[in-house]
């Protein structure tokens, strides 16, 4: 029998290898921000810290995380070469940057960035039991029977007779720190929500793909200096 897989999500896993003191740095500064966070209300009780709630969405403009931003933008450019997208015809901007803290039980429910284009996650600080990031199954290509991967009494039941990549409604990627993932912002992600985290510390942005030519281009934003502010 052949399999033939259609239209697959690219989820691109690299490392990035800093010096420790440079971790360090930037552990300390995170560490900071938790405790002047400017929004603890709205932290629900195990939900993890994310920086860019709390006041500190621009953390690419800080000094101390620089050289990481720097290896970040060379690993961008390598999803953008696997995707056989022409990075020479693209701006990217990154339009937030922020960290996130969990400690505990504390997880990240699905959710998708909206107002961007491509995300990523790199672990600062990762301990092997700390939680995952899940991506979220979204079109069910071959769920035959609406709700049969999905509905907890089809699963109960053992109709599913195994969970596996045809079938599965989510996927934890194992990652250790210093691992990037990169993935498109439209995809539907979260993090595992039944481990014990030991102040886990991951640093994500929002980057925005910009046209550097609009000229017969329909599709992607044009450059930002053409633009016309009303
Ligand atoms: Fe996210």
């Amino acid at each position: 029998m052949q399999i033939i897989n259609l239209f697959p999500l690219s989820i691109v896993k690299e490392k990035i290898s800093l010096d420790q003191n440079i971790k360090n740095q930037m552990i300390e500064e995170i560490r900071i921000m938790v405790k002047n966070s400017k929004n603890e209300k709205y932290k629900r009780g195990i939900s993890s810290w994310t920086g860019d709630t709390q006041g500190f969405e621009y953390i690419c403009r800080n000094e101390k995380f620089k050289k990481l931003f720097i290896e970040i933008k060379k690993k961008i450019l390598n999803y953008l070469n696997h995707l056989k997208i022409d990075e020479k015809a693209i701006e990217l901007y990154i339009t937030r940057s922020w960290a996130t803290v969990s400690n505990g039980k504390e997880n990240i429910l699905k959710h998708k960035h909206q107002q961007s284009h491509i995300s990523f996650a790199y672990y600062l600080k990762k301990n092997n039991n700390d939680s995952n990031l899940i991506f979220f199954a979204e079109n069910f290509q071959n769920e035959i029977v609406p709700g049969l991967f999905t509905n907890p009494t089809v699963r109960r039941r053992g109709i599913i007779k195994e969970n596996n990549l045809f079938n599965t409604p989510t996927i934890d990627i194992k990652t250790e720190e210093d691992d990037i993932l990169i993935f498109p912002s439209k995809a539907d992600h979260g993090t595992q929500p039944n481990k014990i985290n030991n102040e886990r510390i991951s640093i994500s942005a929002d980057i925005v793909c910009v046209a550097k030519n609009s000229e017969l281009l329909e599709s992607i934003m044009p450059p930002l200096q053409n633009w016309d502010q009303m």
